[in-house]
């Protein structure tokens, strides 16, 4: 059995897209599955947490022993992690969260008309930058979907957001990124370390990550 390493922590998990409305009938999103944020809830509680799961649309089923909070749009994912981040003592944002939404959010249905059409859209908050701003004790463990500089990338964000772990996925990976049952990651520390970790079914590779995370090994915390 698993050590239960994580009892007695809080740990804050999100995951999948956010939808961000158009109009009644449509949005803008992304091709998260919610995959991996499921399996690091999974892994989580598995490890003996207590574990909120917030989570965008997705068709996965809530992981036994997780408590899920049910998100639709980047805004209403801030509000919900907020909430509870005081208490948590980690935050892993696996989530896909937009980062722009449509500027005006039409209360009918938008009408079609000749020609072109263009949406404006503005920028939504960056949940994990705010996080990095505000955390006391929290450990701070943030995802990156890249499709080139990969590890230039992910450190930048590690650095910008202010947290303690990054985990990079190079998403051109056929082995990895979004909606497949594997990823293919790096774990980079803020203390310089990095570690790559091979193609793993995401449960498997939850597990692996929370344990170098939390457990020992050059990233002993
Ligand atoms: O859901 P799956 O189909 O299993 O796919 C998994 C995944 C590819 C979605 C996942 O492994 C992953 O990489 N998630 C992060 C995707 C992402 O949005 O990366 P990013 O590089 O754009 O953002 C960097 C970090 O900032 C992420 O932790 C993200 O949650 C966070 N962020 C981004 C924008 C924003 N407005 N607020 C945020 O908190």
């Amino acid at each position: 059995a698993a050590p239960r390493l994580l009892e007695g922590k809080k740990v804050i998990v999100t995951a999948g897209p956010t939808r961000e409305r158009i109009d009644p009938v449509r949005y803008v999103s992304n091709f998260s599955s919610g995959k991996m944020g499921y399996a690091m809830a999974e892994a989580a509680a598995r490890l003996g947490a207590e574990t909120v799961l917030v989570t965008g649309p997705v068709e996965l089923e809530i992981p036994a022993g997780v408590r899920a909070v049910h998100v639709e749009s980047a805004r209403e994912m801030f509000e919900a992690v907020l909430a509870e981040f005081d208490t948590a003592d980690a935050v892993i944002k696996a989530a896909a969260v937009a980062d722009y939404r449509p500027k005006t959010v039409h209360s009918g249905k938008m009408k079609k008309q000749e020609g072109d059409a263009s949406i404006e859209l503005e920028r939504t908050t960056d949940i994990l930058k705010e996080l990095g701003k505000r955390k006391s004790h929290q450990c701070l463990i943030g995802f990156a979907a890249e499709t080139d500089r990969v590890e230039e990338y992910a450190k930048g964000k590690l650095e910008r957001k202010n947290l303690d772990f990054i985990i990079a996925n190079d998403v051109t990976n056929p082995q990895g990124g979004f909606g497949s049952e594997t990823n293919v990651v790096t774990l980079y520390g803020r203390d310089g370390s990095s570690e790559p970790f091979p193609a793993l079914e995401k449960k498997e590779l939850a597990e692996r990550l929370l344990s170098r995370i939390f457990g020992g090994g050059r990233n002993d915390r």
